[in-house]
C-alpha cells in the first residue's frame, strides 16, 4: 500500500460514514442505521444502510457493502489512493508529498506532456482555420451553418494539406518526436517520414469535463473516406469514459442530458441553446458513460439517428442507462435523420417538442419488438406477448412492475391478467423474479456443505461485529483457525485480535486488503442476513448452531488434512475438546 497503514485509518476515522455518504445520498435514520435508495443499482424503496456504528454501509438489494474508501472509490470511480486524496482533503488531513512514488510522479507528469502537446495542436489547428489557409474549412463550417462564436466555444479548427506543418510546429515549441507520437498526434512512415495523420480536415479537439484538450476528430470535407478520423488511445484519451460536450453540458441544469451519435449533432444543438447535449467518441456507449452522466442527472433523452443501426444503438443504449440506474427516453427525430438536420429543417421550438414528447424506454423497446411480429397471425401475437412478459421480468420492484403491466396491457389491448399470468409463469420458469429471502436459520440450507460452511463463518462473524460484546463469551471456544477460508481466517484474526483489545473496528479490517475484489468479500463478511428471530430462546439456539457449525467444519477441515500438517493434529485434539465442550454449554445472549 501507498500510504502507510496509520494514516489511512486516521483518514478513515476523520470522515465519518454517514456525513460522507449523506452528501451523495438522501438517508433517514431509522432505528440504529440510516437508509436511502441504493447509489449502485436502481431502486425506488430504499434498501441502503450506512450503519455510523460500524462504519459500513451495505445494501440489501444489490448486496455491495464496504466502508467510506470502497464508497468513494466505487461511486467516483477512484483508485484507492485517489480515494485516499479525497478523503484526506475533505478532512482536511496533509498528506505526505514524499509518499508519491516516482513511478507515480512519472505517470503524472506523462499525462501532463500529453495534455500540452494536445493543447498546443488545437491551438495550431485553431488559428490554421483562422488564418489564410483556413479558408476551405471556414467554407465548410459556414456551409453546416456553424456560427463564429459556436467555432470559436467548440475550438474547432483546421488541418490543411501538409501534415509536416503540425510536426514542425509542435517541434518548435519543444515537444519530443516520441511524446508528439503517443498523443496520436503524428506517425513515422518509411515513405514520407514523421507526419500528422490528420490533414485536410476539420478538426474537432474533444476535451474531457475540466475543458482539457484529450484528444481530436476530424472530419473530411465532403465526402471521403474515413469520414471521421480520431485520436486513438492515450493514456490521456479514455473513449470509454468521456464524453463530447459534457464540459459544457454538465452545468447546464436543465434536468436532463441529451445523448447523440455524432459531434455535428452535439454542436448544433448546443448552438440552438440545448447546451445539455452530449456524445460518445466515434465508439459505442458504454457503461462507464452512463456512470458518468449519472454525476449530473437521471434524466437521459436519446437523441440517435433514426435509420436502422441509429435504432439498434439506441436499444443498446437504452439498456445500459437502466442498468446504471438512470430513466432513459428516446427522441423521436423523424422524418430527419439526425438531430443537426431536424434543427436545421424545423427548428428549435419544434426540438423542444420532440423532447417534452420523448418515448418512455420501456415502451420504445416493446414498440421496436412489435415490428418483428405479424399480429394478425395468433402465433405471432402470443409471441409477442411472451416477449413483454419477459420483459416485464426484468422490473424488479413488484409496484414498478404492476404498473407498467397495466400500462402496457392497456396500450396493446392484451387482457390484464392474462398477460399478468404470463409474466408470473415465465418469472418462476426462469427465476427471473423472485421473492425476497429471508432464511430462518440461516445454517440449514440444502447447499453443498463448502458453501455452508463458508456461510456459517460469514454468519458468525455478522453476529459478532452486530454484538461486539458476544466476543467474550464465545472466546474460549474459537479462535481464527476455525475460518478455514484464507480470507476469512485474515477478517476473524484482525477482528478477534482489536476485540481482545477493547477495540471494535470492522471498517478498519476492509482496508487491510488492497485488492478491490478482495475488500469487496472482507466487506460481506460483516453483512449476512441474520436470522431473524424474536424470542431469546430461538436466537440462542440459532447462535449456538452457527458457532457449532464453524466449529464442526473446523474439525473435520483439520482432521482431514492430518498426517499431511504439523499444526493439524493439535487443531483437531483442542478442536475435538471445544466441540464437545461447546455442544453442552449454554451460551446467554442477554
Ligand atoms: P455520423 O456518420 O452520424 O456523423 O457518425 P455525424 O456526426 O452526423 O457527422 P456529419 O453530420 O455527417 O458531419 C456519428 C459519429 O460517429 C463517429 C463520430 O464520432 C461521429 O460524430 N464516426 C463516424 C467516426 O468516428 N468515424 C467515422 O468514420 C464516422
Ligand atoms: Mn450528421
Amino acid at each position: 500500500m501507498f500510504y502507510p497503514e496509520e494514516l489511512v485509518e486516521e483518514i478513515r476515522m476523520k470522515n465519518d460514514i454517514v456525513d460522507v455518504i449523506s452528501g451523495y445520498v438522501k438517508l433517514q435514520k431509522k432505528g440504529s442505521n440510516h437508509w436511502g435508495c441504493c447509489p449502485f443499482h436502481n431502486e425506488k424503496t430504499p434498501s441502503f444502510s450506512v450503519s455510523q456504528q460500524k462504519q459500513m454501509y451495505h445494501c440489501f438489494g444489490c448486496g455491495v457493502s464496504g466502508n467510506v474508501y470502497t464508497f468513494v472509490m466505487k461511486y467516483e470511480n477512484f483508485t484507492f489512493p485517489e480515494a485516499v486524496k479525497a478523503l484526506a482533503d475533505r478532512a482536511g488531513v496533509q498528506l505526505p508529498e514524499a509518499e508519491e512514488s516516482a513511478e507515480m510522479k512519472k505517470k503524472a507528469g506523462k499525462r501532463a506532456r500529453l495534455l500540452e502537446v494536445n493543447k498546443e495542436a488545437a491551438k495550431f489547428f485553431y488559428y490554421q482555420l483562422r488564418s489564410p489557409h483556413g479558408e476551405t474549412g471556414q467554407q465548410y463550417l459556414k456551409k453546416r451553418q456553424l456560427s463564429d462564436e459556436t467555432m470559436h466555444r467548440f475550438g474547432l479548427g483546421y488541418a490543411g494539406k501538409n501534415g509536416a506543418l503540425l510536426v514542425e510546429y509542435l517541434r518548435k515549441k519543444g515537444f519530443e518526436d516520441g511524446l508528439i507520437k503517443e498523443a496520436g498526434l503524428a506517425n513515422f512512415t518509411e515513405r514520407s517520414g514523421f507526419l500528422s495523420q490528420f490533414w485536410n480536415r476539420v478538426m474537432f479537439p474533444i476535451q474531457d469535463i475540466n475543458h482539457r484538450v484529450i484528444g481530436f476528430g476530424g472530419r473530411v470535407m465532403g465526402d471521403g473516406e474515413p469520414k471521421y478520423l480520431n485520436s486513438p488511445e492515450t493514456p490521456v484519451f479514455d473513449k470509454r469514459r468521456n464524453l463530447y460536450g459534457l464540459n459544457f453540458a454538465r452545468t447546464a441544469r436543465s434536468g436532463n442530458i441529451i445523448l447523440c451519435e455524432g459531434y455535428m449533432d452535439v454542436i448544433a444543438l448546443h448552438q440552438a441553446g440545448f447546451t445539455q447535449a452530449v456524445a460518445s467518441l466515434g465508439t459505442a456507449f458504454t457503461p462507464e458513460q452512463a456512470k458518468l452522466l449519472h454525476r449530473y442527472t437521471d434524466n437521459v433523452l436519446l437523441a440517435y439517428d433514426s435509420d436502422g443501426a441509429g435504432v439498434k444503438a439506441a436499444l443498446r443504449g437504452v439498456g445500459i442507462l437502466r442498468d446504471e440506474g438512470l430513466t432513459g427516453k428516446v427522441i423521436n427525430m423523424k422524418p430527419y435523420k439526425d438531430p443537426d438536420e431536424f434543427i436545421k429543417n424545423l427548428g428549435c421550438e419544434a426540438f423542444q417538442e420532440r423532447i417534452n414528447q420523448a418515448e418512455n424506454s420501456f415502451f420504445f423497446e416493446i414498440r421496436i419488438l412489435e415490428g418483428n411480429y405479424d399480429l394478425n397471425d395468433p402465433e405471432d401475437k402470443t409471441k409477442f406477448h411472451r416477449e413483454i412478459a419477459k420483459k416485464l421480468c426484468e422490473f424488479k420492484e413488484d409496484v414498478e412492475r404492476e404498473n407498467y403491466l397495466q400500462a402496457v396491457a392497456d396500450k396493446y389491448h392484451i387482457g390484464f391478467e392474462n398477460l399478468r399470468k404470463l409474466v408470473m409463469s415465465y418469472a418462476s420458469q426462469t427465476g427471473l423474479v423472485r421473492p425476497v429471502e429471508r432464511p430462518r436459520s440461516g445454517v440449514q440450507q440444502k447447499n453443498h456443505p463448502e458453501e455452508n460452511a463458508k456461510k456459517s463463518q460469514r454468519l458468525l462473524i455478522t453476529w459478532i461485529s452486530d454484538n461486539p460484546a458476544i466476543y467474550q463469551k464465545i472466546k474460549d471456544y474459537i479462535s481464527a483457525a476455525d475460518f478455514t477460508e484464507d480470507l476469512y481466517k485474515k477478517v476473524a484474526g484482525r477482528l478477534f485480535e482489536d476485540l481482545e483489545k477493547g477495540n471494535f473496528n470492522p471498517a478498519g479490517i476492509i482496508s487491510m486488503f488492497e485488492d478491490e475484489e478482495e475488500q469487496r468479500e472482507a466487506a460481506s463478511l460483516f453483512h449476512t442476513n441474520l436470522p431473524e428471530l424474536t424470542t431469546v430462546q430461538e436466537r440462542e439456539k440459532a447462535f449456538h448452531d452457527i458457532l457449532l457449525a464453524v466449529k464442526k467444519n473446523s474439525y473435520e477441515y483439520y482432521t482431514a488434512r492430518m498426517g499431511t500438517d504439523v499444526n493439524s493434529t493439535e487443531q483437531v485434539i483442542k478442536g475435538k475438546k471445544a466441540l464437545e465442550k461447546l455442544a453442552k454449554t449454554h451460551i446467554s445472549l442477554d
